[in-house]
């Protein structure tokens, strides 16, 4: 049999050292997950199964398949964004006996290439993030479908492709929204990005954010993080939305509400949080002021329109590492980020080790409950069961040492009632 280090792809196995002590780190922040890794380490879930995770492949990421690993499965491994893969960290977890198939800023045909190779290990179980497994396999690779139990997919663009599968009737196996659990949307879609975006901008840029105008794209979960993270930061910040009700609701929550045509105008920071694709584009280019900063936080490179900011474009260069500067036809400079890339990972991190304890604390175990339940659960995409979200809470409270109240019988009665008052 060959080893993980024959079978595996890497920028460079010598980089090891630095992922180790990367995915060290992170592992002693993560309480949850720690807890499920020793459950796991009994209980052997996944004892001779093989697993493919893709996702951001940063030090977080690698400890979750470390812990799918211990409860006994075969994994591998492949990264869910081209600038979000850390090459020290695919390093050490080859050392750790785990297959990756991943570098940092592969060519798209080659980022593709590596997924394929990771599928085709042809695994039981997936994890998924954004649903480039999934669309691969109902696509141009139904060969590799046979066998494949299930899986969890990790966030709000992958659920809205998978439900799009489902809808058609084509989604041959069941999945596991774990963006939709409590745990997952209240803490990571908001404070995690809330936080992890802001580290990006400004580990990136080294500018100075307060008294600033911020124009924050989109007004989900992401975005109010974004925008709530950008007040605490000093800055003016506008909401742009196509929904009215979350329009309202960044209203109350003290932002400005505008089209994105009046925000272009005014923004000093750009930050797109929609999941759509060309939320800014060439009317907004055309009144947007020189120096405009310009990052997207959202999954795919498509919010940011670049063809048309290269078109009204004479040149750009680097100015800084993840800063390309746009010399606009008509003498202004505009500033992208990340090539439009999530600006959180691909230049920082992402989220909090803290904040992925709860996701992938969730993603353990919605594979665990994928693999127990595939057969009843059929060709569905369903939601993380309520217990397991509370679990979740309830592990993240005691690591916390904080302590909750319980309603006494008499409370319980009261609300069981519809005379009592
Ligand atoms: N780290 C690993 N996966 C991540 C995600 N989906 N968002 C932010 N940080 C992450």
């Amino acid at each position: 049999m060959s080893t993980t280090k024959e079978k595996s792809i890497v920028a460079d196995i010598s980089l090891a050292p630095e992922g180790h002590l990367k995915i060290d780190w992170v592992k002693a922040h993560m309480p949850v997950l720690n807890r499920i890794r020793e459950q796991f380490e009994k209980e052997q879930p996944f004892k001779g199964l093989k697993v493919v995770i893709c996702l951001h492949l940063e030090a977080k990421t690698a400890y979750l398949a470390k812990v799918v690993q211990a409860g006994g499965a075969e994994v591998t491994i492949t990264g869910s964004n081209p600038l979000s893969t850390q090459d020290d960290v695919c390093a050490a977890l080859v050392e750790d006996g785990i297959t990756v198939f991943a570098k940092y800023n592969p060519n798209p045909a080659e980022y593709k290439e590596l997924i394929i190779k990771a599928l085709e290990t042809k695994p039981d179980l997936i994890i998924d993030d954004g649903g480039d497994l999934v669309t691969i396999l109902h696509s141009e690779r139904r060969d590799l479908l046979e066998g494949l139990r299930g899986g969890a997919e990790e966030t709000t663009t992958g659920i809205v492709r998978l439900k799009a599968l489902e809808k058609d009737g084509t989604l041959n196996f069941p999945m596991v929204a774990v963006n939709d659990a409590f745990c997952k949307y209240l803490f990571d879609n908001r404070y995690g990005t809330g936080q992890s975006v802001w580290d990006g901008i400004n580990r990136t840029t080294n500018l100075v954010v307060a008294g600033k105008t911020v124009v924050v794209v989109g007004y989900g979960w992401c975005g109010k993080g974004v925008a709530m993270r950008a007040k605490g930061l000093g800055a003016n910040v506008i909401v742009t939305e196509i929904d009215a009700i979350k329009a309202v609701e960044a209203h109350m929550d003290g932002f400005a509400v505008m089209p994105m045509i009046e925000a272009a105008k005014q923004g000093d920071f750009f930050v797109t949080v929609t999941g759509n694709r060309d939320v800014i584009r060439k009317e907004h280019y055309e009144v947007m002021k020189d120096g405009a900063i310009l990052s997207n936080a959202g999954h795919f490179d498509v919010e940011v329109n670049k063809p048309e900011l290269e078109a009204l474009s004479s040149g750009k260069r680097t100015v800084r590492r993840n800063i390309e500067e746009y010399q606009l036809k008509d003498g202004r400079k505009f500033y992208l980020l990340a090539e439009g890339r999530l600006v959180n990972l691909a230049a920082g991190d992402g989220h909090p080790a803290e904040i992925m304890d709860m996701t992938f604390a969730l993603q353990a175990m919605s594979l665990k409950y994928v693999n127990d339940n595939y057969e009843s659960i059929g060709s569905k995409v369903v939601n993380v069961p309520y217990e397991l979200d509370e679990q979740v809470a309830r592990f993240k409270l005691e690591s916390l040492g904080a302590g909750i109240d319980k309603l006494t019988d008499e409370q319980k009665s009261y609300l069981d009632s519809w005379e009592e008052h």
